[in-house]
C-alpha cells in the first residue's frame, strides 16, 4: 500500500481555473450557482474566481458580483487568484478567505501571463504580501509551470526552489507547485516534492494539477506519497489556460475523490453530489466535459 497523508485538503478550482478558459460567457447566475453547490458538497476550500484584469480574462470580469452573491457555508474558505495589488484591493473589498498570488517559473510564459518577468513579479508579490498584513488576509503563492514550459520545456528544479525560498522568505507557509500544462509524469512531480520536503519540510505543499496528458489522478497519487497535502482539480475536469498553447482542463475532482476515498481520505466530499453537479455542467459551459467517472458513474452492477 502506498504511505499517504493521513489528511488531504482538497481545493475545488473549476469556478476559476475551470471557467476562465471558457470562451462563451458563463452567466454570473450560473457561476454563483455552482460555487453554491460546490459549498454544499463538502470542499472546506474553494478557488471561487480571479481579480485579475477583465481584458486579461474576460470571463472572470464579474468576480467582485459572484462574491457578493453566494451562501457563505461556514467553514468553507472562498480564495481567489490574486495577480496584483490591485486584485488585492478588490478581493479584499469582497471579503475573499485567502489571496492565491501567482508567479509563473519560465521567463517567456509568465511574460505571457502578467506581462512582467519573474523578477518582477516576485517583487511584485512581496509586495502584495505585505499590502496584504494589515488587513490580516491569508496569502499563498502558486507557481505555474513548475514542472515543464510549454515554451521552454523542463523547468530546472532548482529555479522552482528558489522560488520557494523566497516565498519562505517572505513568510508564507503554504506554495502550490503547478503542472500548468498538464506535462509533468508522477516520477517528475514526486522528485520534486520530495526536494521541497527536504529543504523546506515545513512548507504546506499543494499540487495544482492538468489532465492534459492523462497523468492527473496518477499524479495526485505520487504527489501524496511525496510531500504534497493539497490538491487542486476542477469538477468534470473543466479548465485549461488561455495563456497556453493546447492546455486542456484540470483533473477531475471526483476522479480523485473516488480515488481518494478507496484509500478512506476525503470522505468529507459527498461523491454523489459533485456527480450530480457535473452531470448538468456541459450545458453550463455549452460542451461536453472530458470525464470518464461522471460519463460511466459509480461502478455498480447492472442487470445482464
Ligand atoms: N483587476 C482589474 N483590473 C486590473 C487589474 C486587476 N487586478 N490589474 C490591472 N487592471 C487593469 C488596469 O486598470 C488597466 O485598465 P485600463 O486599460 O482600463 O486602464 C489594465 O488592466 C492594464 O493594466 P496594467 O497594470 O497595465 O496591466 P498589464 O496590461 O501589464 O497586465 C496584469 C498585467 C497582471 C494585470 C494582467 O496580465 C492580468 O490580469 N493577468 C492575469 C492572468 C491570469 O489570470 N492568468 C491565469 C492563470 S494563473
Ligand atoms: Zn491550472
Amino acid at each position: 500500500m502506498p504511505e499517504l497523508p493521513s489528511e488531504v485538503l482538497l481545493v475545488e478550482v473549476g469556478p476559476r481555473d475551470g471557467l476562465q478558459n471558457e470562451k462563451q460567457f458563463v452567466p454570473t447566475a450560473e457561476k454563483v450557482r455552482l460555487i453554491n453547490e460546490l459549498s454544499r458538497a463538502g470542499f472546506a476550500r474553494i478557488e471561487a474566481t480571479s481579480f485579475v484584469s477583465p481584458k486579461a480574462v474576460p470571463q472572470l470580469a464579474d468576480a467582485g458580483e459572484v462574491m457578493a452573491a453566494i451562501d457563505r457555508v461556514p467553514g468553507v474558505q472562498y480564495a481567489a487568484l490574486i495577480p496584483n495589488e490591485r486584485g488585492l484591493a478588490r478581493a479584499l473589498e469582497a471579503k475573499v478567505d485567502l489571496a492565491n498570488l501567482v508567479v509563473v517559473a519560465s521567463e517567456s510564459f509568465n511574460q505571457r501571463n502578467v506581462k512582467m518577468s519573474v523578477r518582477e513579479s516576485m517583487d511584485q508579490l512581496r509586495q502584495v504580501v505585505r499590502a496584504a498584513e494589515p488587513a490580516a488576509m491569508p496569502v499563498t503563492v502558486v507557481i505555474g509551470t513548475a514542472y515543464h514550459c510549454p515554451f521552454e520545456g523542463p523547468t530546472p528544479p532548482e529555479r522552482v526552489l528558489g522560488l520557494v525560498a523566497e516565498c519562505v522568505d517572505m513568510g508564507l507557509e503554504e506554495v502550490t507547485l503547478a503542472d500548468t500544462i498538464g506535462a509533468a509524469n508522477p516520477y517528475e512531480v514526486a522528485a520534486l516534492g520530495e526536494a521541497v520536503r527536504e529543504r523546506f519540510p515545513t512548507v504546506r505543499l499543494g499540487l495544482h494539477l492538468h489532465d492534459t496528458r492523462g497523468m492527473g489522478v496518477v499524479n495526485a497519487l505520487a504527489g501524496l506519497q511525496s510531500g504534497y497535502t493539497r490538491l487542486e482539480s476542477s469538477i468534470g475536469g473543466l479548465g485549461g489556460c488561455p495563456f497556453a498553447p493546447k492546455a486542456t482542463g484540470n483533473a477531475c475532482t471526483e476522479e480523485l475523490v473516488f480515488m481518494l476515498q478507496g484509500y478512506g481520505l476525503a470522505r468529507e466530499i459527498d461523491l454523489d453530489a459533485l456527480l450530480a453537479i457535473g452531470a448538468n455542467l456541459d450545458t453550463v459551459v455549452g460542451h461536453a466535459l472530458q470525464s470518464g467517472l461522471l460519463a460511466a458513474g459509480r461502478p455498480v452492477p447492472v442487470s445482464a
